[in-house]
């Protein structure tokens, strides 16, 4: 009998069809709120699945499912898979790195780039009529070029932000639990600083730093008060990571410029008092959204499920695990 693996959501099927070589694959016509229950009843009777940042997956989810050996999520960030409760039950889990670092990196620049020139702002205006006569003095935004980047987060999407920084004549800033090795600050061109002067320095401070408890409201009433009355927020990371309100607040008070936010606390649920406020461009989760990286992300995901279920030419050697020795320990013991 082969194994059999579940797509919690629709994808792309040619590329997923490659999971049919080795599996018997059950997919899901439509995007799906999956209730905990439901997945778990699902995963009671899966080998491996495929899942997105939609799909929690965690102790209920995986409770009595003894075939269940990989979880891979579509998407680099994971704060949907619980990854101790998975190392405990001998499963793999992977993610999608690299494949999305440089289209991400395009969409923070853009998104940070539209929040400071008012791009969103001025395409509503637009739109409403309100464009009578030109003026000299409407819609004035901030300079992106020469000025202070601070970056929050320096991991490869980080990384990839402060090169492109470089072409815009940028001076660069970031915070990150540790220090980069020199040879890569060198070649980002960008200088190590504590969280507060971060905060203090940025003209444009990009959030590129992986969701965690600790991460949770990093972003808050405290944190804004630090930051320069004209700076741009952008946030490409995880909603959590700022208090929605907080930020609301400093924008009405005009004690921020502008945002640019990609993620929500409640996506797709969003703050009322966010789409109240002029100064912000809203998107809807898309920063890795280029049809070639979207396609690159499914295409990795699917190797490291074939591979972490100990099929094709990588079986027992996924591209991306998250937690490849404690699953196997696990899984030993
Ligand atoms: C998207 O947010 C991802 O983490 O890939
Ligand atoms: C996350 O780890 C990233 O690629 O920046």
């Amino acid at each position: 009998e082969r194994p059999r693996v579940w797509v919690s959501q629709p994808l792309f099927d040619d590329i997923v069809a490659r999971l049919g070589e080795h599996f018997e694959v059950e997919t899901t016509a439509e995007v799906t709120q999956h209730a905990p229950d439901a997945v778990n009843a699902i995963l009671r009777r899966m080998d491996g699945a495929l899942v997105t940042l939609n799909d929690p997956i965690g102790a209920v989810q995986i409770e009595g499912a003894p075939r269940l050996r990989a979880i891979a999520n579509v998407g680099v960030g994971y704060n949907n898979l619980d990854v101790a409760a998975l190392s405990a039950a001998g499963i793999l889990a992977s993610n999608t790195p690299d494949v999305l670092t440089e289209t991400t990196a395009d969409f923070g620049f853009a998104l940070m780039m539209a929040a400071a020139r008012r791009i969103g702002e001025a395409e509503r205006w637009l739109r409403e009529g309100h464009w009578q006569r030109w003026s000299f003095d409407s819609l004035l935004g901030a300079d992106v070029h020469g000025a202070t980047l601070g970056i929050l987060g320096m991991g490869r999407i980080g990384q990839a932000i402060a090169r492109r920084a470089t072409g815009f004549g940028m001076r660069t800033l970031y915070h990150n639990r540790s220090r980069l090795p020199e040879a890569v600050e060198a070649d980002c061109k960008a200088s190590y600083v504590g969280f507060d002067e971060l905060l203090a320095r940025a003209d444009h401070l990009l959030l590129v730093l992986p969701y965690s408890p600790q991460a949770h409201h990093l972003i808050d009433a405290a944190a804004l008060a630090r930051m320069q009355p004209h700076a741009t927020l952008t946030n490409i990371a995880r909603g959590g990571i700022v208090d929605e309100d907080a930020l609301c607040d400093a924008l009405e008070r005009g004690r921020l410029g502008a945002a640019g936010l990609d993620v929500y606390e409640g996506e797709p649920r969003l703050n009322p008092r966010l789409l109240a406020q002029r100064r912000v461009v809203l998107t809807p989760h898309i920063a890795s959204g280029s049809l070639a990286t979207r396609r690159a992300m499914v295409a990795l995901a699917v190797d490291n499920l074939i591979a972490a279920l100990g099929y094709g030419p990588r079986a027992g050697d996924p591209p991306s695990p998250l937690n490849a020795a404690e699953a196997a320990a696990a899984r030993a013991g």
